[in-house]
């Protein structure tokens, strides 16, 4: 583990000395003034910058009719207005009826430039581009379009049933210039938006935020910009009683953009790139429109849909930066295992590393061939191993010949770096190893050598899936700061990190204060006396800062580090290149395409790559990563945590907003760091965190170094919370994996908002205290701090929707709309089943794969009708390419539960029981079938309030609970 220890005479000088285990060895450190940039204002916060709807906007002319759709040529209807950039006189507009659902608009500059082009048409090979299904026209379309010249152009996209207007510019100019395009769209009173990936914020964005789109480094800043760039909205429109209508646009471009959602208007900008516009009606069929069907169309058209994921992953993770060596995680896993406390998967952060290199194993803390003995053994025992891989490559010291460092080494001989445009050298940044580089993955051979690292890294720490960090890209300087330099190597960043002195991390959840007022006034003190020893002796100095005002475009040139349109980034100043590879920075294609066109695609990329590269450690084996930075379609080959959170309840509540626009972008396999990433957690938000997380499809406790431990079992309410959601979410695991499929295969939402499931009742517009997990699990979770109950609606029970408690199947009686007081106490997390559901069970147990290994049973919540459905996919759980499915589609009706079995995957284990909730009375007779024989087995039946229970159905199954279908009908 790495110490920095004091030495007040080098503290004056150049910052701080650190001792490195096992060599002790002085590292210096870069001065804060490296990290330094001018300080911008925003453009949005800027009372000089120009109205750039003062510019003059377009005609069109030369309309081509397609077949399906048509193409006009738009040019400039004025001078030039140089807003933002240079305008772009001549414009191609193309409108295309893609599908039934979908309609496209692109707006892109006539004249491209193939060499040096400063315009970027995002291409397909980097981010799907939708095109025409070959037969939908303006006649089969959901959608119709309209324009008109007067006084420039403008259009509108509307629904054609009803001619409901869902996008339209009318009244706003088109601005098309080389550093800056902008559209604006008018917008209904009081609109429902939702979406806008990835922002920290409640879940109906309101009308008074700007959504600023720039992949970043930075915790989980609220309202600001994050990891993840996914340009699509839906919105939802209450119709006073009669059916609500949804749509969806998607706006595929991946520059640093915003979107200001204001009262009656959305406007569009971004930082160049085209209008590629794809406008998604929410039909069905029937020509109901609906979120979820947006949603849907949005990934099956669009993007793609998620990757299937290993049926291990839904187990729960424990992860944590600060585990010191292997006796740590041992201890983890053994105490795991000490308070029963299912664990299915242990991470490691970069502590691993040997000087926080890539690919490395520190040969004191992590020796092989010791690890790798550690991590089979959590094999043998049927647990799992993820580790980190930062995006970063340290870059060895040119004058120590003793510094190799062989993946820098291997990448260098094939060039395989982004560049300083400057020196035509590698780009040379830093990060936690020091003076880094960053793979170029426009570069074929970049592929070839991340597989081939890590490949070789799987021999001796032989991983199950691989953590992928700090991609957006960070970077800890400004500019390629390596530059002549590199001798200085390996460097400390320049600020202080987590576990370096002074650094503890005091602060505490909401309401510590009052349940520990002891420990949180000796916190205080000892927060406040670290504060004044900091002051005392700043281990480093404080950067100077200086402001600039705002660029003004030079014709014929692009200022990619401060383009004349300042986005509100969120980080310090909010220039660019803060925290980041310089917009400047170069790629090695054939265009020399810059880093202020690819920033957003740098996480999309290298979550790729590691897909491929875990293709080949496990062949034909789905590869499981999850990464930080995700862009519209990385969910077909990579899951997302939600970063840096902190240990509040205000974070976890937001988690909840933040996981269901993930759900929307196509990225279900998404947590959040449970229990807080930042800060020190208590025994309290620990509890309600691991509950919640709980129903999350990716379920992770992870923790920052300079804060005390927080994996379940330090605390007796947290380990007992853990126990209990744990043994919900295990039963349920079946339901889940099911889930997965259905997202897979169409584009079906996990954890679903109320919204989504009521569509028609506009109080659920802004739930996002409670959710649902699919659409038959509903979850109303405790998220502030020192209560035992918690309120929650019943969404539809004034419908007749029936809700039962998943513990004691009791159903709930409540009027429609009332916020409900529910009992939950500290160990409790509410669940409810909805009527009408059919769920597929197994028996909790530690690991996945042995709860895979128990009987089946069946929860059936019948509806106010007698009915329910549902269905089950099974799978080996691991392939890719499967040999053999099973779905199993479930239904009672008329009091018979019934089930049909489609597929060749054989389940061994019986289906054992049958539990049936909401039933009036016992029943006076019941008769099995099974593969359409009557059997006489030794089956039991039992009632009681309201539930029934069939049991000892074991011999009847006993080739495999679904191999055969059956019917299982009740007398009264
Ligand atoms: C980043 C990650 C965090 C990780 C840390 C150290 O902050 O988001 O999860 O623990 O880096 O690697």
């Amino acid at each position: 583990m790495r110490a920095v220890t004091f030495a007040p005479a080098v503290l004056a000088l150049a910052g701080f000395v650190w001792a490195q285990t096992p060599t002790e060895r002085v590292i210096p450190t870069l001065p804060p003034q490296i990290n330094a940039l001018p300080s911008l204002t925003p453009t949005i916060y800027d009372d000089s910058a120009p109205d750039s709807q003062e510019c003059p906007g377009y005609k069109a002319s030369n309309v081509a009719q397609t077949g399906h759709g048509f193409t006009a040529d738009l040019a400039i209807a004025g001078a030039n207005c140089q807003a933002f950039g240079n305008d772009v006189a001549d414009l191609v507009l193309e409108v295309q009826y893609q599908a039934k659902e979908r309609l496209n608009v692109r707006i892109y500059p006539k004249y491209i430039a193939s060499a040096n082009s400063s315009w970027f048409i995002l291409p397909p090979s980097l981010v799907d581009q939708p095109e025409w299904d070959g037969k939908t026209t303006a006649n089969s379309s959901d959608l119709s379009f309209d324009w008109s010249n007067d006084p420039t152009f403008q259009f509108r996209v509307s629904r054609t049933s009803t001619g409901e207007e869902l996008f339209s510019t009318y009244g706003h100019v088109i601005v098309y210039e080389d550093q800056f395009i902008e559209l604006v769209t008018n917008m209904v009173e009081d609109y429902n938006v939702y979406g806008l990936a990835e922002n920290i914020h409640d879940f109906r964005l309101g009308n008074n935020h700007t959504q600023t789109f720039y992949a970043v480094d930075a915790g989980n800043p609220i309202d600001g910009n994050v990891y993840g760039v996914i340009p699509f909205y839906q919105e939802t429109k209450y119709h006073n009683g009669t059916d609500s209508t949804a749509h969806g646009m998607y706006a595929r471009n991946a520059h640093g953009q915003e979107w200001l959602l204001r009262e009656n208007t959305i406007t569009y900008r971004t930082l160049g790139g085209s209008f590629d516009l794809y406008f998604l009606s929410g039909q069905k069929d029937d020509g109901s429109s609906s979120a979820l069907t947006t949603i849907a169309q949005f990934q099956v058209g669009c993007i793609g849909t998620p990757a299937m994921q290993m049926y291990w992953t839904f187990g729960f993770h424990q992860a944590r930066w600060g585990y010191e060596n292997i006796s740590v995680v041992q201890e983890v896993v053994d105490r795991y295992r000490e308070a029963n406390i299912p664990l299915e998967c242990l991470w490691n952060d970069l502590d691993i590393y040997d000087l926080y290199r890539d690919f490395t194993n520190n040969q004191v803390t992590y020796p092989l061939p010791a690890f790798t003995n550690f991590i089979e053994s959590l094999h043998a025992n049927g647990q799992h191993y993820v580790p980190i891989i930062d995006s970063n490559i340290y870059v060895s010291n040119p004058e120590n010949a003793s510094d190799y460092y062989e993946p820098f080494a291997n990448g260098a001989q094939l060039q395989t770096f982004i560049r300083d445009p400057t020196t035509g050298d590698f780009y040379y940044g830093d990060n936690w190893p020091g003076f880094s580089v960053w793979a170029d993955w426009l570069l074929p051979s970049s592929q070839a050598w991340w597989t081939s690292e890590i490949v070789k890294w799987h021999k001796g720490t032989p991983f199950d899936g691989i953590w992928i960090d700090l991609s957006e890209a960070s970077s800890f300087c400004a500019g390629s700061c390596g530059n002549g330099r590199l001798n200085e190597n390996p460097v400390h960043p320049p600020f202080l990190l987590p576990g370096d002195p002074l650094t503890f991390d005091f602060n505490y959840p909401e309401g510590f204060n009052v349940t520990n007022a002891t420990e949180a006034s000796s916190a205080a003190a000892a927060a406040s006396s670290q504060a004044a020893a900091y002051s005392a002796s700043p281990v480093l100095p404080a950067a100077t800062t200086t402001t600039q005002g705002r660029t003004e475009p030079t014709p014929g040139v692009r200022n990619l580090n401060f383009p004349p349109y300042v986005i509100n980034h969120v980080q310090s100043g909010h220039a660019l290149g803060k925290s980041a590879i310089a917009p400047n920075a170069t790629h090695n294609d054939a265009y020399n395409t810059t880093e202020y066109e690819m920033h957003n695609l740098f996480g999309l990329q290298i979550s790729n790559a590691t897909y491929h590269a875990l293709l080949e450690v496990f062949p034909g084996r789905r590869p499981f990563t999850v990464g930080r930075s995700v862009f519209a379609g990385s969910g077909k080959t990579t899951s997302h945590w939600g970063g840096d959170n902190t240990a509040t309840f205000g974070s976890m509540y937001l988690s909840i907003s933040q996981a269901f626009t993930m759900m929307m972008s196509g990225i279900p396999m998404f947590g959040a760091d449970t229990c807080g990433f930042a800060r020190n957690t208590d025994n309290q938000l620990c509890s309600r965190w691991m509950e919640l997380s709980a129903f999350f499809p990716f379920y992770r406790n992870h923790n920052v170094k300079a804060a005390i431990g927080q994996e379940a079992y330090h605390w007796s309410s947290v380990a007992e919370s853990a126990r209990r959601a744990m043994a919900v979410r295990y039963s349920l695991l079946n339901y889940m994996y099911t889930l997965f499929y259905h997202a897979h295969t169409e584009g079906a939402t996990v954890m679903r908002a109320l919204a989504w499931e009521f569509p028609n009742d506009a109080s659920l517009a802004g739930t996002d205290s409670q959710f649902l997990l699919g659409p038959s699990i509903l979850v109303t979770p405790v998220l502030v701090p020192n209560v035992e109950t918690v309120q929650g609606v019943f969404p539809g029970i004034g419908d007749g929707e029936r809700w039962y408690d998943w513990y004691t199947l009791e159903e709930v009686h409540a009027a429609a709309q009332e916020n409900v007081t529910m009992s939950a106490p500290l160990e409790h997390i509410n669940v409810h089943v909805r009527g009408g559901s059919i769920l597929p069970l197994q028996q909790p147990k530690y690991t996945t794969n042995e709860t895979r290994h128990t009987p089946f049973g069946l929860l059936v919540a019948l509806n106010s009708t007698g009915g329910a459905m549902g269905s089950l996919y099974l799978d080996d759980g691991e392939s890719l390419v499967q040999d053999a499915t099973r779905l199993v589609t479930f239904a009672y009706a008329e009091n018979c539960l019934s089930f049909t079995s489609e597929g060749s995957y054989h389940a061994a284990q019986p289906l054992a029981n049958i539990t049936i909730a909401g039933v009036a009375s016992a029943p006076q007779s019941m008769s099995l079938t099974c593969g359409g024989a009557e059997s006489d087995a030794n089956v039991t039946m039992a009632y009681e309030s309201g539930v029934l229970k069939v049991a000892g159905m074991e011999d009847v199954t006993a080739s495999g609970a679904f191999e055969k279908d059956m019917k299982v009908c009740f007398g009264w």
